[in-house]
């Protein structure tokens, strides 16, 4: 059961991060959006490309970093994946992001979505960051849990859009929900399965390389 959650983790990511790779670098800008959406992207050119690239590299590099083998085998490959996750990832997606949510698509309800969404991208990762430099591993590993729940709003953004377009809800309806729904369900369920009180009262991991 573990093992099929994490393949799906894995193949889901990686499927949304081949889509930006694809869709930002060989096609025209906003060739696949909402036409409104192209032409805020159009002018926000520099914003978007910087999102893109960066939040994908948070994407795909976030599963590899859950795996317990590889995180005691090769851990200055974690913790070098960690820093390019956090820095280039979560600080320039996130910041980038922040800046996008000004001009999303939809009206106020998708821009609070997606600036709050944002916001809490980069206190999660902070507070992550925090934590793994004070030698603290379980809170850094709950801290991570909550950051990459929040990645993955990525991916069910990107599975309620096709969900909704097949009930039959316009997309100028459904896109203000779902710049909500994409990312709070994540948190709740993240934060309850595998930060819960069953994990907390777990025996803290030896210390060492995070
Ligand atoms: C978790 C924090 C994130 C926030 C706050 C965020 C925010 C945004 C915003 C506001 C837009 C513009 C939408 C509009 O104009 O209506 C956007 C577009 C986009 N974002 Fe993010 N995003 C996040 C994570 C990610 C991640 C992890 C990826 C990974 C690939 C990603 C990929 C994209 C892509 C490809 C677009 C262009 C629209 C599309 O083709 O679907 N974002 N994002």
């Amino acid at each position: 059961m573990k093992r099929l959650g994490l393949c799906a983790l894995f193949l889901l990511a990686l499927a949304v991060t081949a889509y930006a790779v694809l869709a930002y670098g060989f096609l025209p800008l906003g060739s696949v959006v909402h036409p409104d959406m192209k032409a805020s992207f159009l002018v926000h050119r520099a914003g978007l490309y910087a999102h893109v690239f960066a939040a994908a590299v948070a994407l795909a590099f976030g599963p590899f970093q859950f795996l317990s083998a590889g995180r005691r085998r090769f851990a200055m490959l974690h913790r070098w994946m960690g820093r390019v996750y956090l820095g280039v990832g979560v600080l320039v997606g996130g910041v980038s992001g922040l800046y996008l949510a000004a001009f999303a698509f939809g009206g106020g309800i998708p821009k609070a979505g997606f600036a709050l969404l944002a916001a809490l991208w980069l206190y999660t990762g902070l507070r992550a960051f925090t934590a793994i430099r004070r030698g603290t591993i379980a809170e850094h590993r709950a801290w991570m849990v909550r950051n990459y729940a929040l990645t993955f709003a990525a991916v069910t953004l990107r599975l309620y859009l096709p969900v909704s377009a097949l009930a039959g809800i316009p997309f100028e309806q459904a896109y203000p929900a779902i710049a909500w729904l994409c990312w709070v369900p994540n948190l709740l369920v993240a934060d309850a399965c595998f930060n819960g009180v069953r994990n907390r009262s777990r025996p803290a991991l030896p210390r060492g390389p995070a």
